[in-house]
């Protein structure tokens, strides 16, 4: 590759691989060797290029971290750069969540679509959770910074203008709409589409499928029932994330580099006053997102206790929880009302905790004691701490 030509069509083509979001890394190391190449470098150069082409070609993997280089050189010179990305986000899991949090490094400003039930039924099927439900769980996400409702299912050239969004983000899965499109084609002939990577092993189709069978084992006849209910401990047994996630979920496994990427580093100041709530926050959905909002409001800092899948597992039945508590921990640390959780939380709050933490204020949730009465519930999950710091929200 010793042309003026040669040299031509491969910046050419790194400007293009630039837009198409590559390795950054690489980006930078064939741009500034552009200029100085000697044989062999030139070679290895091409080869790594031919090698990120086929990364393109074959839908692969952009990387996670990805940033634009030329506007961190001169900070001075950057725009906003808004991003579109979208989704029916029904049953919002960790997956879903990981896709927000990829998206916004892709852009400054993140606009994320909720498609509107109609669209999904035409596409998929029904929903379980309806537009405004799906919508203020992707409101609550603290990488969103704004949400348009009721989107179309496929997106196109003047759904980004309407947001006024350069480009389409979605992960490496293929969405097929109701012509059997590829959604993201059109966009991506454009030049104006991005890939992130889509997290295995957590996926609305699954947390349905574990919803049917509960539903089909609480509404069979007697005989059937028992029967079901034997079938659905063997599956349990034998291939835990098929149904309850009372195990591990071997398709996504906790790592703490995860929980690091979700999680805040901001520790609470002097004077932050501390609210504390605990459950068990599996199927996170709209009531949720509400008592945190509410118990945010009683102070500066929020920490969360997520009770693990076992002590969880006594108060909410047989059957759940349907997510994993790596699972649940997650879909906290994207909440944009939560600063910190405590993983595997007690049941019991204790004055050492209060102390320990910090913590000026409990806020009593109802999860594990919902339909008691209120002595039942006063003796099934004790409170060990004195009336002035619990609050009832
Ligand atoms: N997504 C992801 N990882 C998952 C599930 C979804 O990254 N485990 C991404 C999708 O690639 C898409 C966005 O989240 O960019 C919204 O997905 P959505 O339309 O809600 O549906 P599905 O892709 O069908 O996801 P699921 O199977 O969980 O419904």
């Amino acid at each position: 590759m010793d042309t003026l030509e040669d040299l031509y069509k491969l910046s050419k083509l790194l400007v293009q691989l630039n837009k198409s979001g590559l390795d950054v890394e690489l980006l930078q190391i064939g741009k500034s060797q552009l200029s100085t190449l000697s044989i062999e470098e030139s070679q290895l150069l091409e080869s790594e290029v031919e090698h990120i082409k086929d990364k393109i070609n074959e839908h692969k993997l952009i990387s996670e971290d990805y940033t634009t280089s030329s506007d961190e050189a001169n900070p001075a010179s950057k725009q906003v750069v808004r991003g579109y990305v979208d989704g029916c986000y029904d049953l919002m899991h960790a997956g879903h969540y990981n896709s927000l949090r990829q998206a916004s490094k892709l852009c400054d400003h993140l606009v994320s679509g909720v498609n509107s039930d109609n669209e999904i039924e035409k596409c998929k099927g029904p929903t379980i959770f309806k537009g405004d439900e799906r919508a203020a769980l992707v409101r609550a996400c603290k990488w969103v910074d704004e949400v348009a409702c009721d989107t179309e299912y496929t997106p196109t050239e003047e759904t980004l203008d309407r947001y006024n969004c350069a480009f389409f983000m979605h992960g490496d899965d293929v969405s097929i709409n109701e012509n059997g499109e590829d959604i993201a084609s059109r966009l991506r002939r454009a030049g104006k589409f991005k890939l992130f990577k889509r997290t295995r092993g957590v996926s609305t189709t699954d947390l349905a499928a574990k919803l049917i069978k509960i539903h089909d084992a609480l509404t069979l006849a007697e005989g059937d029932k028992d029967k079901l209910e034997s079938d659905i401990a063997t599956i349990s047994a034998s291939e835990p994330k098929k149904f309850s996630s009372f195990h591990v979920n071997p398709d996504f496994l906790a790592s703490a580099r995860r929980i690091a990427q979700f999680a805040n580093t901001k520790d609470p100041e002097e004077t932050d006053k501390i609210v504390y709530l605990d459950g068990c926050f599996d199927l996170f959905r709209p009531g949720h997102v509400e008592i945190l909002r509410e118990a945010k409001q009683l102070g500066d800092y929020l920490i969360v206790g997520i009770h693990d899948d076992e002590v969880s597992n006594q108060y909410l039945g047989k059957f759940y929880p349907l997510s994993t508590l790596h699972e649940r921990v997650l879909s906290l640390l994207a909440c944009r009302y939560v600063d910190d959780v405590i993983i595997g939380a007690p049941f019991k709050i204790t004055e050492n905790m209060i102390r320990d933490l910090s913590i000026s204020v409990v806020v009593k949730s109802f999860e594990s004691t919902k339909g008691m009465h209120t002595e039942e519930a006063e003796a099934f999950k004790p409170y060990e701490v004195s009336d002035q710091f619990i609050k009832l929200i």
